[in-house]
């Protein structure tokens, strides 16, 4: 199969009742967790790059990766730039084979932020690519973006209703009091604001920073309207502590294949569990 878009995706999703998850591609082995997983579970699955992860890997092995996981695969798959930076990187994107780009305008003033989107959303619908923008500011850290505690901005649901129809993104980020990376406290998400945004606004909304909410926040999440979810801390922590133990194990142990391979494992595990916690499984 060819990569689909991350609005098809997530048109059946909301259709369905359930989000589908996109989790953060930076090597093989992470390619291999996710797409073994979504197999195993009948899942839908998005991969996504980011700054980080298109540095690391740079953008031809990351889009290789998604196609060949595609290709081969028997479930539907969609590769999406995450926290893009700008209209350049996200044409970039589209011309390299990305079925789907995210334009993270969210730090600009609001009619900026329409501005850039609108101006992704031209070209990428031209050309059959989905756009997810993000309005409010999500906190904590990805890769490059650090957003300060005080710098974290709710989505305001009038806003976003105006948002979504001036810029005509496929779909909306929001800030619902989510944060990128490992949580001090538990997280407490704003269900009352989600209904809000929800009534005023009918494109698929997308939760960031997913990795440590609690599994009956993220039910409530889907429940009310949420159609995909974004995963890489769980991964980072599955995958580092997974390569801990074996060299905990064995000081000795040299054969990368013997280190990485349980680390593959482990990401995987925690890939399934969010694919049933979400609601995916069964959907493809
Ligand atoms: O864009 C990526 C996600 O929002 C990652 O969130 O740090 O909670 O895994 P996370
Ligand atoms: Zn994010």
């Amino acid at each position: 199969m060819a990569l689909v878009t991350v609005a098809e995706l997530a048109r059946k999703a909301s259709q369905g009742g359930y989000a589908v998850g996109a989790f953060n591609l930076n090597n093989m082995e992470i390619l291999q967790a996710v797409i073994v997983a979504a197999e195993e579970e009948r899942s839908p699955v998005i991969l996504q790059a980011s700054q980080g992860g298109l540095k690391y890997a740079g953008i031809d092995y990351i889009v290789a990766m998604a196609e060949v996981a595609a290709k081969n695969a028997s479930v539907p798959v969609a590769l999406n730039l995450d926290h893009g930076t700008s209209f350049e990187q996200a044409m970039e994107c589209i011309r390299k084979g990305f079925s789907a780009v995210m334009i993270d305008g969210s730090h600009l003033l609001f009619e900026d932020n329409i501005a850039l989107v609108s101006r992704v959303t031209d070209v990428a619908h031209a050309v059959g690519v989905s756009v997810e923008a993000e309005l409010g500011r999500i906190g904590g850290t990805e890769d490059d973006i650090m957003v300060a505690d005080e710098d974290a901005m709710m989505t305001h649901p009038d806003e976003a209703a105006e948002f979504v129809e001036r810029a005509k993104p496929d779909l909306l980020a929001v800030a619902i009091g989510t944060a990128h990376g490992v949580y001090k406290g538990e997280p407490r998400l704003d269900f009352k604001r989600l209904t809000e945004i929800r009534k005023r606004v009918d494109i698929p909304l997308v939760l960031h920073g997913a990795s440590g909410v609690p599994d009956d926040a993220i039910r409530e999440a889907c429940k009310l309207g949420i159609t995909k979810i974004n995963i890489d801390t769980e991964l980072r922590i599955a995958f580092s502590q997974a390569v801990r133990d074996i060299l905990d194990e064995d000081l000795k142990q040299i054969d990368p294949r013997k280190i990485l391979g349980p680390a593959r494992e482990a990401m995987k595990q925690v890939v399934k569990e969010k694919m049933r916690l979400f609601g995916s499984a069964g959907q493809a």
